[in-house]
């Protein structure tokens, strides 16, 4: 099977990013088979600070963390768009997992956005940026990234996704990371 990591760049309970790893989850759990999505909270993580590096092993959520992300195929990644771009809380899970040996290579991944008035994309770029050093591989296509205001609502008050459409679209983006990821892994 593939294993999925899911990491959501919002921390707010009711979030909006999260409600899509949620929808993520069951749908493959429900229908595609050899297909597991784990979601991943990054909140424990302390702000990057190399003095917290000792002799080259990490404070134990961090190692925890990390050795997550090496177990893993594929990482899904949730996020808002903040100022045009990732979140801290997000950059700073990935910084974190980016320092030595870095637990990022050779996985394949994907974005899903829901987000304000462009649903994200200006972040999921930069996202695919800061992949390319990482060596994660990105699927291309489907995008997926949503406008969270405009009516009608896509979520309900706790975040979880309510619209069918969309949720054939993430079924759509989950079944390409699927392909991609099993490709990745018979090389
Ligand atoms: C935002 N938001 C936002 N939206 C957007 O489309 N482009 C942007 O640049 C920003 N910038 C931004 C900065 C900061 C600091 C915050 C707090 C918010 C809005 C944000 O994307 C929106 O509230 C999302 O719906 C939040 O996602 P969750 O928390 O529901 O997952």
């Amino acid at each position: 099977a593939i294993k999925v990591i899911a990491l959501c760049g919002s921390l707010r309970q009711n979030s909006s990013n999260r409600g899509l790893i949620r929808a993520a989850t069951e749908i493959a759990k429900e229908s595609i088979e050899g297909l597991q999505i784990e979601y991943l909270d990054i909140s424990p993580l302390p702000m990057l600070n190399t003095d917290l590096e000792v002799d080259g092993t990490y404070p134990p959520v961090v190692e925890a963390f990390r050795r997550k992300i090496l177990e893993a195929d594929s990482v899904l990644f949730a996020s808002p768009e903040y100022n045009y771009s990732v979140t801290a809380p997000l950059k700073n899970a990935i910084d974190w997992g980016s320092r030595p040996p870095n637990v990022w290579g050779d996985k394949a991944a994907a974005i899903v956005s829901a987000s304000g008035g462009s649903g994200g994309v200006r972040s999921q770029y930069h996202l695919r940026q800061i992949g390319v050093f990482l060596d994660l591989h990105f699927i291309n296509k489907p995008e997926f990234f949503l406008n969270a205001h405009q009516p009608p609502p896509k979520f309900d008050s706790s975040g979880d996704l309510i619209d069918a459409e969309v949720r054939a679209k993430l079924k759509s983006l989950l079944l390409a990371l699927h392909a991609f990821s099993l490709r990745l892994k018979r090389n």
